[in-house]
């Protein structure tokens, strides 16, 4: 099957995280390859703004589902919805995904949970619910948003690195297991994307990793295409590999302090 542009048979994508920057992008890169959409977030205006965008450009059918998947239930009502309405999901995106400070989490404990049900709980259930009806209809496509924060302890959050670790590893085992069921499972581990994830979540980003940011729709584009070709996982663009292989090099447990100490006097200075 050919999915480089338009693709051969119309297929239904369920995205979460679809109300801005990577979502938004996957899901018009997803409608210019003629596929119908349930684009998922908790912000109805934003998400009918994403609709209404789609539907002008493309011929596609656009449902919306305004839903916070912070709530432990969520992936269960979300599926319950889906088969109320007879949809059939034959691609699933996980791509929602929250940033915690380092700050906020000593503070805010009980906001942890929030990112422990947004990227484990929620993410598991999706993918294991959706997961089971494209094993029983022997195809399906999911595509899960980690980061490179997976492969390193990170001095600006806590949470965010393991959260995204689990995310990395769940999707390899799903890879594994699930391919003799025609089920691809990727994971897209990307550097920075140039979205307003950071700056709405108050997170410094050092300029190296500033300059070196690419375009959703870039990211969008390669991770898509690295699915419909049954890759396990990809960082997306040279410098995110590059950084990627650096940043695990460099950062381990033994260099932390180093690590730490020269990202807070860049915050300083920049
Ligand atoms: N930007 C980067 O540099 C970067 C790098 C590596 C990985 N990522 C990952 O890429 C993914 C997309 O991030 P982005 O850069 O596109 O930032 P973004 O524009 O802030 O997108 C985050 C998405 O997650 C949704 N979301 C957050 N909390 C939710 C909740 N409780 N329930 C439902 N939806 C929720 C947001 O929807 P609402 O409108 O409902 O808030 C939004 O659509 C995230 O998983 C992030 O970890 C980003």
């Amino acid at each position: 099957m050919k999915f480089e542009s338009k693709s051969a048979q119309k297929l239904t994508a369920l995205i979460t995280g679809a109300s801005s920057g990577l979502g938004e992008s996957i899901a018009r890169n997803c409608a210019g390859r003629g596929h119908d959409l349930i684009l998922v977030s908790e912000n109805a205006k934003e998400l009918n703004r994403v609709r209404n965008e789609i539907k002008g450009r493309f011929s596609c059918s656009v449902t919306i589902i305004v839903l916070d998947l912070f709530r432990p239930d969520s992936a269960d009502r979300l599926f319950d919805l889906c088969n109320r309405r007879r949809f059939t999901v034959d691609i699933l995106v996980n791509c929602a995904g929250i940033f915690l400070n380092i700050d906020r989490e000593m503070r805010e404990i009980d906001c942890v949970d929030n990112i422990l049900n947004l990227h484990i709980a929620s993410f598991t259930k999706l993918c294991f619910l959706f997961g089971r009806l494209m094993i029983e209809r022997r195809r399906g496509y999911i595509l899960n948003v980690s980061s490179i924060a997976a492969y390193f302890p990170d001095p600006a959050s806590l949470t965010y690195g393991p959260t995204k670790r689990y995310i990395l590893s769940l999707s390899e085992a799903l890879h594994c297991e699930w391919k003799r069921h025609n089920v691809r499972v990727t994971c897209i581990t990307p550097g920075g994307i140039d979205t307003n994830f950071f700056k709405a979540n108050n997170v410094f980003v050092p300029r190296i990793i500033k300059s070196s940011q690419i375009s959703p729709e870039k990211c969008a584009e390669i991770g898509l295409g690295a699915l419909f070709k049954g890759k396990a996982r990809i960082t997306p663009g040279i410098r995110g590999k590059l950084q990627s292989v650096f940043l695990r090099a460099l950062a381990r447990p033994s260099t932390y302090d180093i690590i730490k100490k020269s990202y807070f006097s860049m915050k300083e200075r920049q």
